[in-house]
């Protein structure tokens, strides 16, 4: 098994245990709230009649609600996660903050979604892009998501980079589970050469650092986010 398909399982495995296990908005996990960096780019976007987002692994709705609640009644969220199960519980989640109308949930690997011919106001990918085994399939997916914006329309990413995993107890250093372990420098470069002619409102690095059990150790997580807000101005 490669480690990008050891990835994909890891990746599996973690999120239906977390989405089966834990309440959105409830305490005790990163389900608990939106990232504040993400509910900020709404006040960018233009505000049009029936506006749309695109959440790209959008889990069970931690941005796509709010966004569905901060577009109103005419908006359109278009969630896509690979898992059926975030979908299932995105749809019963959507239902139970009164925005089912709004939220299109679709199970989907995003670097092969089609992206039909509407434009989108606003497009999330908040650790999504990066689970995409190639910096070609970034690049090729960045593009189309460009061309499906409209004019003034906000890309807003968070993607985690310079991911280190390692055994709180032994030291010892183990090979993250991640499709793509991009360098922070490389994103940062990478989305700068992508979105030369757009307008970057933001783009910046924050470490991050959290403990988990993995096959019954304690491994430390460090990564680096990197934030990205920019806005369509050709
Ligand atoms: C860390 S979670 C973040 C979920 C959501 N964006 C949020 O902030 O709450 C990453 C999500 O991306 C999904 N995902 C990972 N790779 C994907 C891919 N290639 N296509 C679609 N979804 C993907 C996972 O299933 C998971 O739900």
């Amino acid at each position: 098994m490669t480690v990008a398909s050891q990835a994909r399982e890891y990746e599996r495995r973690y999120h239906e245990d977390l989405y089966g296990n834990h309440e959105l908005f409830t305490p005790g996990t990163w389900l608990y709230k939106p990232a504040g960096y993400v509910i900020k780019a709404f006040d960018l976007v233009p505000k049009h009649d029936y506006p749309r987002v695109l959440d790209l692994g959008g889990g069970v709705g931690r941005h796509s609600i709010p966004a569905a609640k901060y577009f109103g009644a005419d908006s359109e969220v278009v969630c896509v996660d690979l898992l059926e199960s975030a979908i299932e519980k995105l749809r019963f989640n959507a239902k139970e903050h009164k925005v089912e109308k709004n939220i299109v949930g679709v199970v989907s690997d995003v670097e092969t979604y089609e992206l039909g011919d509407k434009a989108y106001e606003l497009i999330l990918s908040i650790s999504c892009i990066e689970h995409i085994p190639t910096k070609q399939g970034v690049g090729d997916l960045i593009g189309r998501l460009q061309a499906a914006t409209v004019l003034e329309g906000v890309h807003c990413f968070m993607m985690i980079t310079n991911n280190e995993w390692v055994d709180s107890v032994t030291g010892e250093k183990l090979t993250p589970l991640i499709e793509q372990n991009l360098r922070s420098e490389d994103a940062i470069s990478m989305l700068k050469e992508l979105y030369a002619g757009w307008n970057i409102h933001d783009i910046s690095a924050k470490d991050w650092e959290a403990m988990q059990l993995m096959d019954g150790r304690d491994v430390v997580l460090k990564s680096t986010c990197v934030q990205f807000t920019a806005q369509k101005s050709l």
